[in-house]
């Protein structure tokens, strides 16, 4: 049987299933619509969004909010969550232990939320969502359908931020995410 959103919310805060926990000020365990057509998945929570418990509002997450804008989107019309909901030491990339331990929470608030359309904001969403020989310079801006779900890996904000050159091939991705949703809203 499908969760609730207070269950799910309830086991994610009390959560101590990898070492993750202990280092924790906050859980973030994601926000936006709960009937949202578009999910993002980011990597896992840094120190802004451990402080406030809430995902992506430090510099990478000005930068998606200002992407989304670009496609006509605000924060509060789409569901951003991560991989990991605890905020990794010094934030490393977490392990696929951790990943993995992680990896239902993702998937219940996919059943609940039930979006169209979901991007994979860098590798470690790209490969923990669609498996490890994932290569996101390769595999960015190609499309995955899983069960009607159309995925999308693309560079992380984080990573756009250090690189200028990716920028456009993101802009590419974000564009592709909104024709895509203009697409399947014409369909039905
Ligand atoms: N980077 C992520 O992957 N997730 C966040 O919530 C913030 C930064």
């Amino acid at each position: 049987m499908r969760t609730s959103w207070p269950t799910l919310m309830g086991q994610i805060g009390a959560c101590t299933a990898c070492d993750l926990c202990h280092g924790r000020t906050n859980v973030v365990p994601g926000e936006g619509d709960l009937h949202a057509r578009l999910m993002l998945v980011g990597e896992g929570p840094g120190e802004q969004e451990d402080l406030q418990g809430r995902p992506f509002v430090g510099p990478a997450g000005q930068l998606l909010d200002r992407m989304l804008a670009a496609i006509g989107l605000t924060r509060a019309q789409v569901y951003i969550a991560n991989i990991v909901k605890c905020r990794p030491p010094k934030n490393r990339v977490p392990t696929p232990e951790e990943a993995a331990a992680c990896l239902p929470y993702l998937r219940a608030q996919v059943a609940l939320v039930r979006p169209r359309v979901i991007a994979l904001l860098g590798a470690t969403a790209a490969r923990a969502v669609l498996g490890d020989e994932v290569r996101i310079t390769r595999d960015r801006g190609k499309w995955v359908e899983r069960k009607g779900v159309f995925l999308l890996p693309t560079y992380h904000p984080a990573a756009l931020l250090r690189d200028e050159r990716k920028k456009r091939p993101a802009w590419e991705d974000f564009k592709a995410l909104r024709d895509k949703l203009a697409q399947l809203d014409a369909g039905n």
